[in-house]
């Protein structure tokens, strides 16, 4: 059963396709109370209890224990000590072993303090900073039917077509054709399955969006040509901060048309991207969405089909204003520099540091949103859900025969229906592998199902066993993206030794894609989760509780990935009885009845594990380098 709640002005935020009637607020469940000046509601908790929720932030599956905010942020430190990553996810569902389901959707696109148990180990408190929200909440028998309720409520799920289910190579430095050229040769010497490559910021022209380098891409047509016939798809990125630049008719079109954000005078507002300093579009106005969506026509008129949307929580490495003052503050550093204290030395490093993504920066430039004046702060989770939404628009309008792949760096709900996301700039780190088992099915609740991680680890350096475990837990992700920063090792995966092993795990992840994208399209059409918790599935088995290192994946099968480094095997727990299959390749498998209970299961670096749940089918196909090459016959059936 679902209910709305509305209180002072919303800001619409089109998260929802259905629009509920408002219930008067002694309707409101008795589990919350909301204070006087309804900016704070609290929630009890019971001791047994789970809060699943929040998408993509840090910490377990079980977000309890810990405080949470709901603002979209560019930080690279996925860390336990980060309150905000780049999208915002605002619906939690709680879980009581006494009966309690509850779900709740705090429909506000400012910024949200989640205290989950953290204060006080026994409540729930949720702070906004207005009073000017929608609230939802869906109280149900059991949380897989609260989850399709709010599903229903926010609409279907974008989803990726199917060769976006094939292998991408993506590294920020591939500079020119030359370079996928390589990839391309290099997976074909060493019979590597590859559908995607991704372009990353280096293929503009000095970082212009929608501008080519035309030194190393003399021709998009011909390349693009060229990667056909190879069967490979060609991802660009792109940021929504736009060059200032006189001459560059972009900025001079959306200048004259009055397209971008504001500052308080009114004046454009101008921050430094990966272009020095550029211009926000307004994308919370329909006809900048419109005109922003047709610059992608030329490159998909060149044969281009997919594109991620990065940088667009927006990230602003500095406004000028900022850095003027900034500036001025350091010159006294110069003047201080034989008697300056640590505590002085301390306060400089921290200006320094803060001049990026800085929340006063934030609240410095405005929208327009229905003809009305709106600090940035107020909609800020808003941004990359229009830009989404005008990017999907535009490929509709210039491109409605075919299926387009985008995903997303930054999103908020709503987004949901336009592209998928990936989760950031990830490290090289076995603990973000955890932190994306715990990512997935949170992410799914709140409607996004094509996603997936930088494999691998985008910061830090990888090493040749974190990445073999990292492929074998992203195998299973629709989006399936070897992705890593500028210097980073080189981890494309023919650099590494054992490549008969990362054959293997690409040959099983082709032989999946029939079974993974069936139910990738069953749960963003229907309200499923690709990706369930142990406990949704097994309300009845309490032990199921407390697992957050295993996952189903579809209704079938269930995964439990090796996440801990030199690990060659772990503990299982089955909730019934299973039937496991010990992967080595395609053709090589152990197959093992498995009772219900704990194991301690054997799972050498080469291995991956997938366990077949009674009473039903899973299925693999034959391998082949390229999704388009696949024949969905020749499948192989495993039941129990
Ligand atoms: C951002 C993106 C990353 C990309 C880099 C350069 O950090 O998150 O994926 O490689 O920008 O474009």
């Amino acid at each position: 059963m679902i209910k709305r709640f509305s209180f002072g002005n919303p800001i619409e935020t089109e998260a929802t396709v259905v629009k509920l009637p408002v219930s008067s607020e002694n309707e409101l469940t008795k589990y919350i109370k909301l204070s006087a000046d309804k900016k704070c509601m609290t929630i009890s908790l019971e001791p047994d209890d789970i809060v699943y929720g929040l998408g993509e932030s840090v910490h377990g599956m079980n977000k309890r224990g810990f405080t949470y905010i709901s603002n979209n942020t560019d930080d690279m430190h996925h860390d336990e000590d980060r309150y905000s990553l780049y999208g915002s996810h605002t619906f939690v569902l709680i879980d009581s072993l006494s009966g309690r389901k509850l779900g709740i959707f705090v429909d506000y696109p400012a910024s949200i303090t989640w205290d989950i148990g953290f204060t006080d180990k026994d409540l729930m408190t949720v702070s906004l900073e207005d009073a000017d929200y929608n609230l939802y909440t869906v109280e149900g028998e059991d949380d897989l039917s609260i989850i399709k309720e709010f599903r229903e409520l926010i609409g279907p799920s974008y989803m990726g077509p199917k060769w976006s289910f094939g292998y991408v190579q993506s590294r920020w430095g591939y500079k020119s054709g030359d370079d996928f050229r390589e990839i391309i040769a290099n997976h074909k010497k060493y019979d590597l399955p590859i559908d995607s490559i991704c372009m990353d910021i280096d293929y503009m022209d000095d970082y212009k969006v929608f501008t080519l380098n035309k030194e190393n891409f003399p021709d998009l047509k011909a390349l693009m040509d060229e990667m056909k016939a190879e069967n490979i798809h060609i991802l660009p990125n792109v940021d929504p901060g736009i060059k200032c630049e006189d001459g560059f008719s972009i900025y001079e079109e959306g200048k004259k048309k009055g397209y971008f954000c504001k500052d308080e005078n009114g004046e454009d507002f101008v921050a430094a991207v990966w272009g020095g300093l550029t211009v926000m579009p307004d994308f919370l106005r329909p006809e900048v969405r419109e005109w922003y969506g047709d610059l992608y026509k030329e490159f998909i008129e060149a044969g281009i089909d997919g594109f991620w949307n990065d940088m667009n929580e927006p990230a602003l490495f500095y406004s000028r204003k900022h850095l003027k003052e900034v500036a001025h503050d350091l010159k006294t550093l110069e003047e201080r520099v034989d008697d300056l204290t640590l505590n002085e030395l301390w306060d400089f490093t921290a200006t320094i540091s803060g001049l990026s993504n800085n929340p006063e920066d934030y609240k410095s430039f405005y929208h327009t949103v229905d003809g009305k004046k709106v600090r940035h702060d107020k909609v800020h989770n808003l941004y990359s859900v229009g830009m989404t939404r005008a990017s999907a628009e535009g490929f509709r309008r210039n491109n409605p025969d075919n299926e387009m792949l985008l995903f997303s760096r930054a999103s908020y709900i709503g987004g949901h229906r336009y592209g998928g996301i990936w989760t950031g700039d990830n490290c090289s780190y076995y603990s973000h592998m955890d932190l994306l088992m715990h990512q997935l099915p949170n992410l799914n609740m709140c409607g996004f199902i094509y996603v997936g991680a930088d494999t691998g680890g985008f910061s830090f350096h990888t090493s040749e066993p974190l990445m073999t475990r990292f492929l074998q837990l992203s195998m299973f992700t629709p989006l399936f993206r070897n992705h890593c920063a500028l210097g980073k090792r080189d981890q494309e995966l023919y650099r590494f030794k054992d490549i008969d092993t990362m054959r293997n795990i690409l040959n099983l992840r082709y032989s999946f894609i029939p079974y993974l994208y069936e139910s990738a399209c069953d749960s963003a059409e229907n309200g499923k989760l690709m990706f369930t918790p142990l406990a949704m599935a097994y309300p009845d088995d309490v032990r199921t509780r407390s697992i957050e290192d295993q996952l189903l994946v579809g209704d079938s099968i269930m995964i439990a990935p090796v996440t801990a480094p030199n690990a060659v095997g772990r503990y299982v727990y089955l909730p019934e009885a299973m039937r496991m299959l010990r992967f080595r390749s395609v053709d090589d498998f152990d197959d093992i009845e498995l009772e219900a209970g704990n194991h301690y299961v054997d799972v050498a670096l080469n291995e991956v594990l997938v366990f077949v749940r009674g009473g039903h089918q899973f299925y693999m196909a034959k391998p082949a380098n390229r999704t388009a090459l696949m024949e969905d016959a020749d499948f192989k059936y495993f039941e129990r």
